[in-house]
């Protein structure tokens, strides 16, 4: 679907739109130290009125942020001769080179950068040569590569092509300087317009130091980290930015919000069924970048009585052995509420019934009456599917009277790569539209899978950031509990 996110995932929310009401309080020196695991927030009394301050890490750009580790740092940019033939190296820098760089990031565990990368045997099967299962994995309809299936078919051809004719060197090919990607807004709190205020990072348990991403068994590792409000009262977000700390291990985040007491400053293993009871308030995966809220809208981000629960999933699958991270989100706080509240929306079913051995099962939740109080209509920004590790892709399709018909997104799912997608342009929905989400599925195991909690058990929830949502009688739309 074309205009959801330039960016993979959670892309920056257009660019466009202005920041108005934004916090531009701050001081210009605006680094100083803000204990990790708590929750940065100004204090009214602060001694000298500086704005609230904290310690951004990764500066400003995604691009940073690897602790020092004196080899890593900075993903090399490719060589004009890598041995590659300059188309393909060219659609393997477009398309995989975010995460698969000379220095792997996000999970990745090998580089595609040069001729010699794709001809070793590859990490998962070393009966096997990396370039054969690329060519398995760009066509796979389970987890394919990139993960989101954003790649044009230009450029999976020409990686196709190469690998069936053999996978040939190219040792004199003569390709110009690789092209410095399209305009990537900047990413982290430093490229905010605003002085973010309240800051949630990862951090071990009870102390501001980072977490320890184990070294072993820490390939799919959901890690939570608890901490209470820090509120007196319902308060927005007019802008938030991702903290991208370890690179090399950081695979996504998720932020919920919880009415569930938790204890300030724990963590612990993350419960996979936490979306049921707490909503979800942001996320990002890779290539996210920077949020602004439309003008006048506020992200519901909490009051007094909430407590967060940032979920993290490190996927140290190249067993670094230096990996600490303190990843975590920054967001800026309007002086006043907005007018407007924007909030989650869940959309999806409960009733799930996928046969054993089924492929491409689809299963279909119809929000039909939608109906706001005060205002005629519900404005659309984001989306993120959820689902288990049996989904394969999610779309939410609008009808609008007439039959015409709007995608409000159509992705593949990876149960692994779980962020919000923003839409290039809002979605307005009127009273008496529907919304229909639909839920693909495979079910290679020998028994019916149905809704439930579990990782054996199925979900198809479409959490959709809308607003007004406080003009809303429900929260849910079409989804029996
Ligand atoms: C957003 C980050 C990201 C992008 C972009 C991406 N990958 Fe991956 N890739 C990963 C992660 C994480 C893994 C490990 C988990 C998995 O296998 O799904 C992986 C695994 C793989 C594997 C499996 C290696 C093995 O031994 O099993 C292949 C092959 C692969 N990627 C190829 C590609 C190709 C080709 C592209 C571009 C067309 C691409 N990837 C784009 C993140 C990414």
């Amino acid at each position: 679907m074309a205009n959801i996110v330039r960016n993979r995932f959670l892309g920056g929310f257009l660019g466009l739109i202005a920041m108005a009401g934004c916090s531009t309080a701050g001081q210009d020196g605006d680094d100083g130290p803000c204990p990790a695991w708590q929750i940065c927030f100004p204090s009214e009394d602060s001694a000298d009125g500086q704005s609230p301050t904290w310690d951004p890490v990764g500066e400003s750009s995604s691009e940073t942020g690897a602790h020092d580790t004196g080899e890593s740092g900075e993903p090399e940019p490719m060589p004009p001769s890598s041995g590659l033939p300059c188309e393909v190296r060219d659609a393997l820098a477009a398309a995989c080179g975010d995460c698969h760089s000379a220095a792997p990031s996000f999970g990745a565990p090998m580089p595609l950068a040069s001729y010699a990368d794709l001809q070793v045997p590859a990490p998962t099967d070393p009966t096997r040569k990396v370039y054969d299962v690329v060519a398995e994995r760009l066509v796979a309809e389970v987890k394919p590569m990139p993960p989101d299936g954003d790649m044009s078919e230009d450029q999976r051809t020409v990686l196709l092509d190469w690998i069936a004719a053999g996978a040939p060197e190219a040792p004199n090919a003569d390709c110009d300087e690789p092209e410095d990607g399209e305009d990537v807004d900047p990413v982290g709190p430093d490229a905010l317009p605003c002085d973010p205020e309240f800051v949630i990072r990862a951090h071990a348990p009870g102390s501001d130091q980072p977490f320890v991403v184990p070294v072993e068994g820490a390939e799919d590792l959901y890690q939570c980290f608890a901490f209470k409000s820090p509120f007196t009262e319902p308060t927005q977000a007019i802008a938030w930015a991702p903290i991208i700390d370890d690179e090399r291990v950081i695979h996504h985040w998720i932020l919920y919000r919880s009415k569930q007491p938790q204890t300030d400053g724990a963590v612990f293993p993350c419960d996979l069924s936490l979306q049921l009871q707490a909503d979800f308030v942001a996320g990002w995966a890779p290539g996210g970048g920077n949020v602004m809220m439309p003008p006048s809208v506020g992200l519901e981000l909490g009051g007094p009585d909430d407590f967060y629960i940032m979920q993290v999933h490190y996927h140290n699958s190249a067993h670094y052995a230096d990996a600490v991270d303190a990843s975590g989100v920054a967001f800026c706080v309007p002086d006043q509420p907005e007018p407007q509240t924007a909030g989650v929306l869940t959309l999806g079913t409960t009733s799930l019934n996928i046969p054993a051995g089924a492929q491409n099962h689809t299963e279909v939740g119809t929000c039909g009456g939608l109906s706001t109080f005060f205002w005629p209509e519900l404005h659309i920004i984001g989306a993120s599917p959820h689902m288990h590790e049996l989904g394969r892709a999610m779309k939410t399709i609008l009808t609008r009277p007439g039959g015409v018909t709007e995608t409000i997104i159509d992705k593949p799912f990876n149960f692994e790569s779980q962020g919000m997608y923003f839409n290039d342009q809002e979605i307005v929905v009127h009273a008496g539209e529907s919304l229909q989400t639909t839920c693909t599925y495979d079910n290679p195991g020998a028994s019916m899978v149905n809704f439930g909690e579990g990782t054996g058990d199925e979900m198809c929830f479409n959490f959709v950031l809308a607003y007004p949502i406080d003009q809303l009688g429900s929260r849910n739309c079409g989804i029996v509990f």
